[in-house]
């Protein structure tokens, strides 16, 4: 029997490449990887491995069109970050009187949507189409959280695939992908104050319970689980769970010396990162405070968000475990 095709978007970047990983040694299995240039390293690094890299661009539905054809699964992943960071985006947003994280916004979705009319297209021969989306923020918040924009768009990429192709949403799973663990030793690790002590301080509320996974490691298994299952399922992509007062406690112990955890505002942090980014990062921490990274009880249920354990024994990081023993 010839091997399914999993096409991956984003196989160069830490969800597809993770995604990859899971099915390269699965048989039965063939990985088609998307990316905008076949030259560079990580491209040919999957090239190296046997995967089929082919260049496409979530900007060109023609070019997705080409590449998803005769795939069994599509795993889609949108980036909301780059757009914020490109400088002609900065550039259109003062143009055209929008903040920048609209813009990105817009791009973003227009970049879901591209994955989604793509996959339609083949969709007659496809099993499954998997998007890593996360819940409406600005829903789930009741209209509280209004600038989280990377939360709020990826949902509306479901909602148009909802409306417009109701066949392929029915052969359709979102994986929900949880807070990132690695962010916890790299942008997010204890400051050093003027006075020597170390704090971390951001507005989130210190004792909740934030659900956290690896993206490098813990997608693929993730992923893979859901496509093992009946499409239709809402994975809630994490492995463990911790408050940050916690997580300062492990530092204290990694560092030998006390770090504090103090939850500051979101207009420190649209201060300390200026230009819309520091309050979307701001408000994302108060929606994850409340209602919740995935939207609270409220969207857990309505949404049907499902839990790894409902899919199997899935090995997941522990994010203890991770950051046992790690300095600054
Ligand atoms: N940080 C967190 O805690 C967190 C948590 C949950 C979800 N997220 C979300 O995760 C998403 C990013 O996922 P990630 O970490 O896997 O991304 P990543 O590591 O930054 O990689 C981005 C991938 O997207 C591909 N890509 C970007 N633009 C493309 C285009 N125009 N055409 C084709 N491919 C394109 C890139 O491929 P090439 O460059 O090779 O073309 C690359 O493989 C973001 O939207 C973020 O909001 C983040």
């Amino acid at each position: 029997m010839p091997s399914k095709i999993i096409t991956i978007v984003g196989i160069t970047g830490n969800q597809g490449a993770s995604v990859a990983d899971a099915f390269l040694n699965e048989p039965g299995w063939q990985i088609r990887g998307i990316t905008r240039d076949t030259s560079k390293q990580s491209s040919k690094a999957w090239s190296d491995k046997g995967v089929e890299m082919v260049a496409a661009d979530l900007d060109n539905v023609a070019s997705l069109e080409a590449v998803f054809k005769d795939s069994a699964v599509i795993f889609g992943v949108t980036d909301f970050w780059q757009h914020i960071y490109n400088p002609a985006n900065q550039k259109k947003a003062q143009e055209l009187g929008k903040t920048v994280n609209v813009i990105a916004s817009e791009a973003e979705i227009q970049h879901g949507k591209n994955i989604v009319d793509a996959a339609q297209a083949t969709a007659s021969t496809l099993d499954m189409l998997v998007l890593s989306v996360v819940p409406d923020s600005k829903k789930w918040s009741h209209g509280k959280i209004t600038w989280n924009y990377h939360f709020e768009g990826k949902w509306k990429i479901v909602e148009y695939l909802e409306k417009e192709y109701p066949e392929l949403y029915r052969k359709t799973s979102t994986f929900h992908a949880a807070f990132y663990i690695p962010n916890l030793d790299s942008m997010m690790v204890p400051r050093k104050t003027p006075d020597g002590s170390y704090i971390i301080s951001y507005p989130l509320d210190g004792d909740k319970q934030i659900p956290m996974y690896h993206p490098r490691n813990d997608s693929g298994p993730l992923v893979k689980a859901l496509v093992k299952s009946t499409p239709g399922q809402n994975l809630m992509g994490y492995g463990s769970l911790i408050s940050f007062n916690e997580v300062a406690e492990i530092w204290s112990r990694n560092l030998g010396q006390p770090v504090k955890y103090k939850r500051s505002t979101v207009e420190d942090m649209d201060q300390m990162i200026p230009g819309g980014i520091g309050r979307e990062l701001g408000e994302m921490m108060e929606y994850i405070s409340s209602p919740g990274y995935f939207g609270g009880e409220e969207a857990v249920k309505e949404l049907n968000l499902i839990e790894p354990k409902e899919l199997g024994d899935i090995p997941l990081t522990e994010v203890r475990e991770y950051l046992k023993g790690k300095t600054v």
